[in-house]
């Protein structure tokens, strides 16, 4: 028996507003229960077993009652509330400038801004510098994605100042949102770098599949993640797949080789640094699980990216 996640998933709750009048589905051992008033909130109490329902004493024996004290705490708990409002925040304002069409170049961004972490020295990482690398040569095209951020930062720097390491961490994740993607939770709390990141620490596209793993192993990440990472190349007009679309088609397509082909496919050639990897064997087992199973990818690349935006992240508060 646990409490649903939707009772204390700030990401769920979707403005401070809406929080205060919604009723909350809380799973409990027993069934049809009242709603009951919790912390000014309406919580409608639902059964999570069918065979605690004939318990009827059940609902009111010590553990419902931790049950509500625990719910009780987390909905009336000035961090939890703070938290909430303050993500809702952020993604009122960045879905005010989101589009599918513009998703791609946001979800680039993250990768620019994290992808330059380096275990070894601990330097770079989710720290906002990229803002001072715009004119770098890989970080080309970048600039109009953090003009479209920026409109929406200064609203939410009006109400309550943010990094641009969360704000970045978020316009991603709602970026994938926007295009058919998981849902990904994303901690709030970075502080932002006043200096640039040492340069030369994004893989370039002409790298070989065992660059590459030397490469992400050098950030921290495994070559199952770098496959997963390597899907959100299913979005924008140089992977595969639809450009607006987060799917799996990015692993299907790879597999089918199209830049070998000689036939109507032969125009989606993709990038380098993407068609290195199905010449890798670990790399095309993780491609071929991607290509089967768009869940399993939807998981992974979830687990991925919370990992990739908390990487060499310093943070304000407890993670
Ligand atoms: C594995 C190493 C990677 C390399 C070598 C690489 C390189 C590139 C290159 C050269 C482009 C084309 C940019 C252009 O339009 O001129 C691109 C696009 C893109 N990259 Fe990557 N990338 C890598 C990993 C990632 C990761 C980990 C992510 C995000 C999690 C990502 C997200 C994107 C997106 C969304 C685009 C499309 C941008 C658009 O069309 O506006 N990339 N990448």
């Amino acid at each position: 028996m646990r409490l649903s996640t939707a009772a204390v998933d700030p990401s769920s709750l979707r403005s401070a507003s809406s929080f205060s009048a919604a009723t909350y589905l809380l799973r409990l051992p027993s069934r049809n229960l009242p709603a009951v008033k919790c912390g000014g909130k309406s919580l409608t109490l639902a059964s999570a077993s069918p065979c605690a329902a004939a318990s009827p004493n059940y609902l009111f024996g010590r553990r419902a009652l931790m049950y509500m004290a625990t719910a009780s705490f987390l909905l009336t708990s000035p961090s939890f509330a703070a938290a909430t409002d303050e993500m809702s925040l952020l993604q009122e304002e960045i879905r005010k400038v989101l589009s599918k069409g513009k998703a791609a170049g946001l979800l680039r961004l993250v990768f620019h801004d994290a992808g330059t972490f380096d275990k070894g020295d601990r330097t770079g990482g989710m720290n906002g510098s990229i803002v001072y690398e715009l004119d770098r040569p890989e970080n080309m095209g970048l600039k109009k994605s953090v003009k479209i951020l920026e409109k929406a930062k200064v609203q939410v720097d009006a109400i309550r100042p943010v990094s641009w390491a969360d704000f970045i961490a978020v316009a991603g994740a709602e970026a994938v949102l926007v295009c058919g993607g998981p849902k990904i939770p994303v901690q709030l709390g970075r502080v932002d770098a006043k200096v640039p990141d040492p340069e030369g620490k994004l893989p370039e596209e002409s790298l070989n599949a065992t660059a590459m793993k030397q490469c992400f192993k050098k950030k921290g990440f495994t070559a199952q993640e770098l496959v997963a990472l390597s899907g959100a190349h299913t979005l924008g007009s140089k992977g595969f797949g639809n450009p607006t679309v987060f799917d799996n088609s990015y692993f299907k397509i790879l597999l089918e080789k199209p830049w070998s082909s000689s036939g109507g496919m032969s125009s989606m050639i993709g990038l380098p640094s993407d068609r290195a990897l199905v010449e890798d064997d670990e790399c095309i087992r993780w491609i071929s699980k991607y290509a089967d199973d768009q869940n399993l990818f939807f998981e992974d690349f979830k687990n991925v990216y919370i990992k990739l935006v908390n990487t060499g992240a310093e943070w304000t508060r407890s993670v």
